[in-house]
């Protein structure tokens, strides 16, 4: 039991630290200080997938970035970039050559991240909620926070005022391996969960409203 429970803080200690998470670019990029306009400019591109709101679609093919913690956005596009997170659809989109190097990583992520969230979120058929909601309660605050808000100095994702259908794909494609950058820790806390547990976790999360900041 001792063993184990060792076993699961080295794994968060790893998942914590960003060095290891995605490089030093992260770390840099966080370091500078954002131009907004010049994010906002690059974001016309962006917004033909994910809207110039930034709220994607309710049917989840594309997610809600606005609002998303920065260190999140900057860490998710350098992973794409570096094919650590496969996203062939955006891929054409990540380049250098169309967000610019570490200072343009650092304007797109501080324009996504200040622009205002939505209400109208994409949800599941909400008919197994106390299901979802136990299961996030035991599994999921202990990193993603009591409410779904994240944290950005950790990189935990804000997973609340997500569509439903994005939720539920990522946690099929993290529990499958099917996510290069899944974090380990959370992983092995799913591995074991069935389509069905997962959709009552997807559908329960949907619905928890998101934080204005
Ligand atoms: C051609 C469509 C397309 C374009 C253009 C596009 N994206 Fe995406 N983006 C996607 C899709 C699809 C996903 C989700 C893929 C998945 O399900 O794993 C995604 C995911 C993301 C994520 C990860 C979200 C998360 O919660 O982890 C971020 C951040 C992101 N996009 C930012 C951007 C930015 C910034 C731009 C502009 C430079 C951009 N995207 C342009 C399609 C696009
Ligand atoms: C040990 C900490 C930890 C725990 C516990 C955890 N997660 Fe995560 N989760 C993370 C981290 C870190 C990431 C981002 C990994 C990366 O960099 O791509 C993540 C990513 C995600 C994503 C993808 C977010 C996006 O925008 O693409 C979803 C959805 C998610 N987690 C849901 C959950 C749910 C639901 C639970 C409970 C069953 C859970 N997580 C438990 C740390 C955790």
């Amino acid at each position: 039991m001792k063993r184990i429970k060792l076993f699961s803080t080295l794994l968060l200690l790893q998942a914590l630290s960003p060095l290891s998470y995605a490089g030093e670019e992260v770390a840099e990029a966080i370091k500078l200080t954002p131009n907004i306009e010049n994010g906002k400019k690059t974001y016309e591109l962006c917004a033909s997938c994910h809207d110039a709101s930034g709220w994607g679609k309710v049917d989840g093919s594309f997610p809600v970035i606005a609002g998303q913690h920065r260190s999140v956005i900057i860490k998710q596009l350098i992973d794409i970039r570096a094919r650590n997170r496969e996203n062939p659809t955006m891929f054409p989109f990540s380049g250098n050559d169309v967000i610019g190097g570490t200072q343009g990583l650092a304007d797109i992520a501080a324009y996504v991240s200040q622009l205002p969230k939505t209400t109208n979120i994409g949800k599941g058929d909400g008919k197994q909620l106390s299901k979802g909601e136990a299961l996030f309660k035991e599994k999921c605050v202990t990193c993603h926070g009591k409410t779904g808000q994240g944290d950005s100095d950790s990189f935990f994702p804000r997973i609340q005022g997500q569509h439903y259908s994005y939720l539920l794909r990522q946690l099929q494609w993290i529990r499958d391996g099917r996510r290069k950058n899944a974090n380990p820790a959370m992983l092995a806390l799913i591995k074991n969960l069935d389509d069905k547990s997962l959709n009552a976790i997807a559908d329960y999360v949907s619905r928890i409203k998101a934080e204005q900041k």
